[in-house]
């Protein structure tokens, strides 16, 4: 009996403890982790100058509320700025709340009387009612409605829909680099770019929900900064607190300026112990860390692709960095249950796409080793359908 909403789809494990890139059950057994709590442990579990942060602040205070100034809070704002864009930061505790406060900054810039917002199907935003509102995966709003109006819903990867979406009511474009939960969907070159200069023509803001893309997931900080493109709102959650819940809304100073004492506000968003957790695993994604992200995600992104060309299993693989999505021919769920048998936990989305989030001290031979037992899946499968 549960006394839990059952609202998760949960593995049958129980934890016992982690550490690095290994989670343990109470039987002592080992999985590779190759979800990282979905893309939220980046530099793996418990790293030692995470702990360390975390341990001197809470020798110190655990809250303290955002009615006094804060160092670590301070501090990591002024990091955060420097490696993504020039402005102000907003520390909430999740990645819709990150996305909330972007929505109002945008709504509040243009004194209210521009308010929708255009975000794309197949995004995720989050479950908050706004942020479901801008998802654009129906399944997430099923007797849940009616949703907010003001978010419409334009194709990924397809500019001229945006475009036609744009109306003197538009106050941003809310986009994902590359839309995890929605499947792996990377977006292309051309397509940042125009939205880019649609923002600019139109005069509304471009938001970069990096939730998931963040913290150096593809190989650079932000998703976006593969693009050459700066948006004017980038909206961060997941990996940001080093694995204590934190949000963060990063916005130019030019919108910033719209807001005021009073204008929005949290109870813990921006808690000290999070602040410094989230501060620790900034300072550890280094350029050398990030060219690793890239060199260890092509390993994984090729073996997949070799996988491709030797069974009709796969249907794509695509991604960037160490988020990686493979698409089958079929429902994920039984290649999820022989991986778990074999010590490695993985995640579906979208039915049909295996999404692979290791964290990034993950090491060759882990990746070589679960090729291997991905292999290990088509050969039985093929078997059996002989
Ligand atoms: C791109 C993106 N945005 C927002 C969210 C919502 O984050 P949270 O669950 O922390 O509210 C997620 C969560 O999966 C996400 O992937």
């Amino acid at each position: 009996m549960t006394f839990r909403l059952p609202v998760y789809k949960q593995f049958k494990i129980d934890v016992d403890k982690a550490e690095g890139a290994y989670i343990y059950d109470t039987g002592g057994r080992k999985y590779v982790d190759f979800i990282s709590g979905v893309s939220v442990l980046n530099m793996g579990h418990r790293p030692p100058e995470v702990m360390k942060a975390v341990e001197s602040v809470m020798a110190k205070y655990l809250h303290v509320s955002n009615l006094y100034p804060e160092q670590n809070q301070k501090e990591y704002a002024r990091l955060l700025v420097e490696r993504t864009i020039p402005g102000k930061v907003f520390f909430s505790n999740s990645g819709a709340e990150a996305n909330e406060c972007a929505i109002k900054v945008a709504r509040k810039y243009f004194d209210g009387d521009k308010y929708e917002i255009i975000s794309f199907v197949n995004s995720f935003h989050g479950r908050t009612l706004a942020t479901l509102g801008a998802t654009g995966q129906a399944k997430f709003k099923e007797k849940l409605g009616p949703m907010p109006p003001e978010f419409i819903h334009a194709e990924f990867n397809f500019l001229a829909s945006a475009e036609e979406k744009i109306n003197n009511k538009t106050c941003a474009i809310l986009v994902e680099s590359i839309q995890a939960e929605g499947g792996v969907n990377v977006s292309n070159p051309e397509f940042m770019a125009g939205l880019r200069k649609l923002c600019d023509d139109n005069n509304i803001l471009l938001i970069l929900d990096e939730v998931q893309t963040g913290m150096g997931r593809t190989g650079k900080f932000l998703g976006i900064q593969h693009y050459g493109v700066e948006p004017d709102i980038v909206t961060m959650g997941k990996a940001l607190g080093g694995g204590l819940p934190l949000g963060g809304t990063v916005i130019k100073d030019r919108y910033a300026q719209c807001m005021n004492p009073g204008s929005h506000g949290s109870t813990f968003g921006g808690n000290p112990v999070a602040c410094a957790a989230g501060m620790a695993t900034t300072q550890l994604i280094t350029d050398e860390v990030l060219k690793a992200v890239s060199e260890k995600g092509g390993l994984l992104m090729g073996l997949l692709d070799n996988l491709k060309k030797n069974y009709q299993d796969i249907k794509e693989v695509r991604g960037k960095g160490l988020m990686v999505g493979m698409e089958l021919d079929y429902e994920g769920a039984p290649l999820v249950d022989h991986l778990f048998g074999r010590g490695y936990l993985v995640n579906c989305t979208q039915d049909k796409v295996i999404r692979f989030l290791p964290p990034f001290i993950i090491e060759e031979h882990e990746i070589n080793e679960l090729a291997g037992a991905i292999e290990e899946f088509f050969q039985k499968r093929g078997e059996k359908n002989e």
